[in-house]
């Protein structure tokens, strides 16, 4: 594939769709949406959020504004922490996580759009998403938040222009604009990462995690898998601190090496800095006590873990 070519055409097929309409996008700061930003920067007619969901990682907002700022994307945050959290009280099922997250971002999107007097939504949406939320003769795997969150009666209209391309192609034409390699990070969030409800304490613990695990992996690791998270689940296990019995909570590691997000295989670790991430994170974190790696590959089970 071309990539100058790519862009051109995607800037011709958005203004040919728009005319004399306005759009608002959405963007999360990974690879995907800033491709996309990155090719919209030049409309006017185009306004660009970014949302905080209460549901990023620590300096999210941070690393977000500073990439912008690098590429000239301008954009506005919107700050709707409150919102994602209150709507996703209760819920436990993965997939109605994942539905009601969308449902929140299609409602955010909907208020900045009236704002902007926009009828068009412009996504980040690329094949992944969309095979994998089921067309009409595959199942669902999973209901990613870009395209399973829809509601039938979308007032907006779509514009897609990454439809097609796979994860290996949008890597390339980011790197044909500069746009720095950014690890894939979902759109629902750390909130795929916690199994169960979603509470602030939690996002907190496993903030701290993915932290930690990132850092080390960012700073020491020659041989950087393709993702690498943490999880918190929902599991108590007893451990030991001094000479204190503590009953404590559980983070799983996740290293995942795979060409394209669509088959994966985990990675094979470095003993040794696992091993340091594990006990930067129970030192750190008094709430986790144990850690586990988890060693199963895309198929038989996904990347994220809900
Ligand atoms: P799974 O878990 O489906 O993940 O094997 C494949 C890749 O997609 C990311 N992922 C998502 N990205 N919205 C996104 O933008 C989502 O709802 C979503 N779910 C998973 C995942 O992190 C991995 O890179």
């Amino acid at each position: 594939m071309n990539s100058g070519q790519f862009i051109k055409e995607s800037r011709e097929k958005i203004r040919e769709e728009l005319r004399d309409n306005r759009a608002i996008m959405a963007c999360s700061g990974g690879q995907d949406s800033t491709l996309l930003a990155a090719i919209a920067a030049p409309f006017n007619s185009i306004k660009i959020i970014f949302v905080d969901t209460g549901l990023l990682r620590l300096n999210e907002v941070n690393r977000v504004d500073t990439l912008f700022k690098k590429f000239n994307i301008k954009y506005q945050l919107i700050d709707a922490k409150k919102l994602f959290l209150s709507n996703l009280r209760g819920v436990i099922d993965p997939e109605e996580k994942r539905k009601v997250i969308g449902k929140t971002f299609i409602d955010v999107f909907n208020k900045e759009a009236k704002k902007f007097d926009a009828r068009y939504l412009l996504q980040g949406t690329i094949a992944p998403d969309w095979i994998e939320s089921g067309g009409s003769s595959r199942d669902t795997i999973k209901s990613h938040h870009n395209v399973g969150g829809l509601p039938e009666d979308m007032e907006l209209k779509l514009i897609e222009p990454l439809r097609d391309l796979y994860k290996d192609e949008v890597r390339e034409i980011s790197d044909y604009l500069g746009l720095p390699e950014v690890m894939p990070f979902p759109g629902p969030g750390l909130s795929i990462r916690i199994i169960g409800e979603v509470t602030e304490d939690k996002l907190d613990i496993l903030r701290k995690a993915t932290d930690i695990t990132e850092g080390y992996i960012n700073e020491k690791c020659n041989n950087k898998p393709w993702q690498y998270f943490c999880v918190l689940l929902p599991v108590k296990t007893t451990g030991v601190h001094g000479d204190n019995r503590v009953y404590g909570n559980t983070i799983a590691i996740r290293f995942i090496d795979t060409f394209d997000g669509m088959t994966g295989t985990f990675s094979r670790p470095d003993w040794e800095l696992l091993s340091q991430i594990s006990s930067e994170i129970t030192d750190e974190i008094p709430e986790i006590n144990r850690i586990v790696y988890d060693i199963t590959d895309k198929p038989p089970a996904t990347i994220e873990w809900e």
